[in-house]
């Protein structure tokens, strides 16, 4: 394996890698759109549904005629969907059969600290032996998941328990492994968790197959038809050619929606619920839908991280930075018939410019409505109601001889404390960054108070739990720190940054 002096010297200096793919690559709108299955419970105990979900090695066709081995849920690409009910508590089995220790957290999951997904709180493999020679974090280290007293480590098999105790929204889980967790997502560790009510339900919004889960993400693909990553960890397949740096991020030449390229959706001429997800480890978004002839249609946002807003907000186009999601209503009524309306990425170029295409196959009747009032349950807590402001940096900085990332002057230490809140305290934070961050709060949403000084901007708008930082900006959010007492955690969620140290711990008492 390397050494951790070979691994150190390594370390970035420059901007990310962009991996470019060596396989033929499908025209885009080609492949159809592929909607994850939704998981069956495997039993009801006490009110509470039970599911079970295998970590797993899958050889997949993510690419027509192209094999790729994946790291999956349950043997797919996003994982299997869970549908909650709000107040109905979740317990999720999770077996690892992979051959690395893994983490499941569930993002913008209201869950306990033994539930949230600690990064060192391993699931580790059948017949692992720590530390394993030859692995390496961003850290440098070997295993230096293993150095925190407090972790709860388990052999092969563990129970998440989620209360789901929260606003209906969609959620999703992914793997949240202490220095690992960029390459564990790029490589498949990532599903959709979506919670309902009754309240939301009697809106009136597209449903069924008019409500579709969009999840979207950049990937790259070698020679093999392997996923192409800069890796240091020999476990990982290393390929040569892509030992490039991965600093500021990892971003991939093929958009994928659901897991599927460039994909195309046939649709009728109605008003459709598009739950936009942004999955991707680095890269930003900003969505515009377009039609045949030019034309934009608006994205009327009707839910932003957390749930549904206050009332609708119409957008032209909608930025998406890493771990966001915006639920998002567009109407094709007015489409020919016959006719593409396509997603684009404003800030791609070339085939990252493209991510899909819906294909309006019919008129049809349509009874689904956007009431002007969505929701009235949203926190509406004032400045006057905060206990404390505090002040956070995103930097990049020294870590460990090398390059990382850093928040308030630090790298991630799971040893340390950062910040001590009271339970159900009131705070408000002031966030600044030296490039563009998108930075995770968990356990608690939060609502942008301002943005460079100025009003949050539209699409700031209802209850966040990720806030994408632009360079050199800062901005202010408000939140209360109440349901659990015990570890969280804050951080950049590129995923990269988050890997390089760009993530702290809260601790609630
Ligand atoms: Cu989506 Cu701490 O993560
Ligand atoms: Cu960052």
């Amino acid at each position: 394996g390397l050494s951790s002096a070979a691994a150190l010297s390594r370390r970035p200096t420059t901007t990310g890698a962009k991996l470019r793919s060596a396989v033929p690559l499908p025209p885009t709108f080609t492949v159809p759109l592929p909607l994850p299955s939704v998981l069956r419970p495997v039993s009801t105990v006490d009110g509470a549904d039970r599911y079970e979900i295998t970590q797993r090695e899958t050889v997949l066709e993510i690419l027509p005629g192209v094999k790729t081995p994946l790291w999956t849920y349950n043997g797919t690409f996003p994982g299997p969907t869970i549908e909650a009910r709000r107040d109905r508590p979740v317990i999720v089995t999770h077996h690892n059969e992979l051959p690395v220790p893994t983490v499941v957290h569930l993002h913008g999951g209201r869950t306990p600290p033994e539930s949230d997904g600690y990064p060192t709180d391993l699931v580790l493999p059948d017949g692992w032996q720590d530390p394993m020679p030859g692995m390496h974090g961003m850290h440098g280290m070997q295993m230096p998941a293993m150095s925190d007293p407090r972790a709860v480590v388990t052999r092969q098999t563990r129970d998440y328990t989620f209360p789901m105790a929260q606003r209906p929204a969609m959620l999703w889980y992914h793997d949240h492994r202490m220095d690992f967790t960029a390459p564990a997502i790029w490589r498949g560790l990532a599903g959709l968790h979506i919670i309902r009510d009754d309240a939301e339900e009697s809106l009136g919004l597209p449903a069924g197959p008019r409500e579709l889960p969009l999840a979207i993400m950049d990937r790259a693909f070698d020679d093999h038809g392997n996923l192409a990553y800069p890796a240091l960890d020999p476990t990982l397949r290393e390929q040569p050619g892509v030992h490039e740096p991965y600093l500021a991020g990892v971003l991939g030449d093929v958009i994928l929606v659901n897991g599927a390229p460039w994909p195309v959706h046939e649709v009728d001429a109605a008003r459709y619920r598009l739950r936009f997800l942004n999955t991707s480890n680095a890269r930003h978004y900003e969505l515009e839908a377009v039609t045949y002839d030019g034309r934009r249609l608006d994205l009327v946002q009707i839910g932003a991280d957390q749930g549904l807003l206050a009332a609708p907000v119409t957008h032209q186009s909608l930025p998406m930075a890493p771990a966001e999601r915006y639920d998002v209503v567009a109407d094709f009524s007015g489409v020919p018939v016959g006719s593409l309306v396509t997603i684009v990425n404003r800030l791609g170029s070339g085939r990252t410019h493209d991510v899909m295409a819906f294909r309006v196959a019919r008129r049809a009747a349509d009874d689904s409505r956007v009431p002007t009032v969505l929701s009235n349950d949203l926190p509406s807590w004032n400045r006057s109601d905060a206990a404390r402001v505090r002040d956070f940096s995103f930097r990049a900085g020294r870590m460990n001889g090398g390059h990382g990332w850093l928040i308030g002057g630090q790298p991630f230490n799971p040893t340390r404390t950062d910040v001590t809140v009271g339970l159900g305290d009131v705070e408000v934070w002031r966030l600044i960054a030296d490039v563009q961050h998108p930075v995770h709060l968990h356990l608690a949403g939060f609502r942008v108070l301002s943005r460079g000084g100025k009003p949050p901007l539209p699409h700031d708008a209802g209850l966040k739990d990720t806030i994408s930082l632009q360079p050199g900006e800062s901005a202010e959010i408000i939140t209360c720190f109440d349901g659990y007492r015990g570890r969280y955690l804050f951080h950049c969620h590129n995923a990269e940054h988050e890997d390089m140290g760009m993530m702290a711990n809260i601790e609630i008492v």
